[in-house]
């Protein structure tokens, strides 16, 4: 895949200008950075926040030819690809299912896909976007509790050209070995890098489970309270115990 990227500098999303681009063809490997964004967007509704410039903030042009329930595999292949980004820079950022990356339970990375598809229901798009803190030395508000950066982490300044060179070559090999054999093929690997067996989530029906594994198409194995193991597959609506809270 050939990346392509297109640095701006403020802007309201970087999911929303790939979004735009999308749309007028532009071709996979289509990427957008920004500085800062203005309505920075995460999973579930919530925002995403940045200081100007001390933040990755990146989005990614998939166009896989894939079927819908397979599309949010691609944020576990981009948690991996950013994992082992940041092993690189001697940070051991652990997975939790199904995107997040923290270091000692703090978030210093959190992925979101978003995918389109035409009215066949074949999938027309995905766009991953990643957001890395890098250099903040504090965070606002709740935040202050629950992220981390990787400054904070390593004591020194990260470039984010840098880090965005070594995410995308991993995620270059992931999403290959990804279309050619499935989440099974990176299942190993996401595994080595993951919170599993141990992370507590909240299920669907609202109670608490304990994740035990992940499935090879990238659905969550979880322990209920009452001793059943319940899969949850990684579009669902899932929130994670107080423990284990967002970074945004
Ligand atoms: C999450 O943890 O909720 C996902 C956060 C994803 C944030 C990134 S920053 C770059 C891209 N643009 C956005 O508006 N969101 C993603």
């Amino acid at each position: 895949m050939q990346f392509a990227v297109h640095a701006r500098d403020r802007i309201d999303s970087t999911q929303s200008e790939v979004q735009r681009m999308a749309a007028e063809g532009a071709p996979e490997g289509t990427v957008v950075t920004a500085r800062h964004q203005r309505a920075g967007r995460g999973r579930r509704g919530h925002e995403w926040w940045d200081a100007p410039g001390e933040s990755l903030l990146v989005s990614v042009l998939l166009r896989p030819s894939a079927p819908p329930a397979a599309v949010p595999q691609l944020s576990l292949v981009g948690g991996l690809a950013v994992a082992e980004a940041l092993a690189t820079a001697g940070v051991a950022a652990r997975i939790r299912w199904p995107n997040d990356l923290l270091v000692d339970g703090r978030k210093v990375c959190g992925i979101l896909a978003e995918a389109s598809s035409d009215g066949a229901g074949r999938v027309q798009h995905v766009i991953l976007g990643i957001g890395i803190n890098l250099n903040q030395t504090e965070f606002p508000g709740a935040l202050a509790e629950r992220a981390t950066s990787l400054r904070l982490v390593t004591g020194r300044v990260h470039d984010a050209g840098a880090v965005l060179a070594v995410v995308l070559a991993h995620l270059e090999r992931r999403y290959a070995a990804w279309q050619a054999g499935g989440f099974a093929a990176l299942r190993a690997a996401w595994l080595g890098h993951a919170l599993l067996p141990g992370q507590i989530v909240r299920l669907p029906d609202g109670t608490r489970g304990v994740g035990e594994d992940v499935g090879e198409d990238g659905t969550l194995l979880a322990r209920a309270s009452d001793g059943r193991l319940v899969a949850v597959v990684s579009g669902e609506a899932i929130e994670e115990a107080p423990a284990h809270a967002a970074g945004h």
